[in-house]
């Protein structure tokens, strides 16, 4: 008698080892790192579409191919040599100071200096002799 009860325990324990679940494991998903998304790119002028780049559009690609813009690099002071350049050599307009400054703010913004795009200048010691120089 107690050892029918003992094989009963043990089959209902056995039963109970089988049936119990094993818990659903997460899926290991690193999470997606946060980046900024990069504006789209308007089709005509190939100008970054954020912030005052409407702007920049009326006024910038007037007279030559808005890939002049996009392929240069800047900080907002070099930004502001070129259309000073651009407006005393080049008839560049003159642009109220709340438009110039929107200008140039969309400018360094979008398009700031970066490594890839310019290498500095070569140190004249590295430079290659100069068959014109009076220095002789
Ligand atoms: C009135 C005409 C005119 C307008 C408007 C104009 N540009 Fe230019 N820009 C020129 C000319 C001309 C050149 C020289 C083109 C060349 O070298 O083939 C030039 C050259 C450039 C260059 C190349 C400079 C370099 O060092 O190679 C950039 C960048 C540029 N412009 C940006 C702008 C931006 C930004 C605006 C708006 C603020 C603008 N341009 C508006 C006439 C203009």
């Amino acid at each position: 008698m107690q050892r029918a009860a003992a094989i009963a325990t043990l089959a209902v324990l056995a039963v109970a080892a089988c049936s119990r679940e094993t818990p659903p494991t997460e899926p290991e998903v690193e999470p997606a790192p946060v980046v900024a998304a990069e504006p789209a790119l308007d089709p005509v002028t190939g100008l970054k579409m954020a912030g005052d780049w409407e702007i920049v559009r009326a006024n910038c690609v007037a007279c030559h191919s808005g890939k002049l813009i996009t392929q240069q690099r800047g900080s907002a002071q070099q930004w502001l040599t070129m259309i000073r350049w651009m407006q005393k050599k080049q008839n560049l307009w003159t642009f109220d100071p709340e438009t110039e400054k929107k200008i140039i703010g969309y400018l360094a913004e979008h398009y700031p200096p970066s490594d890839a795009q310019r290498r500095a200048a070569i140190p004249p010691d590295l430079m290659p002799p100069n068959p014109y120089s009076s220095e002789t």
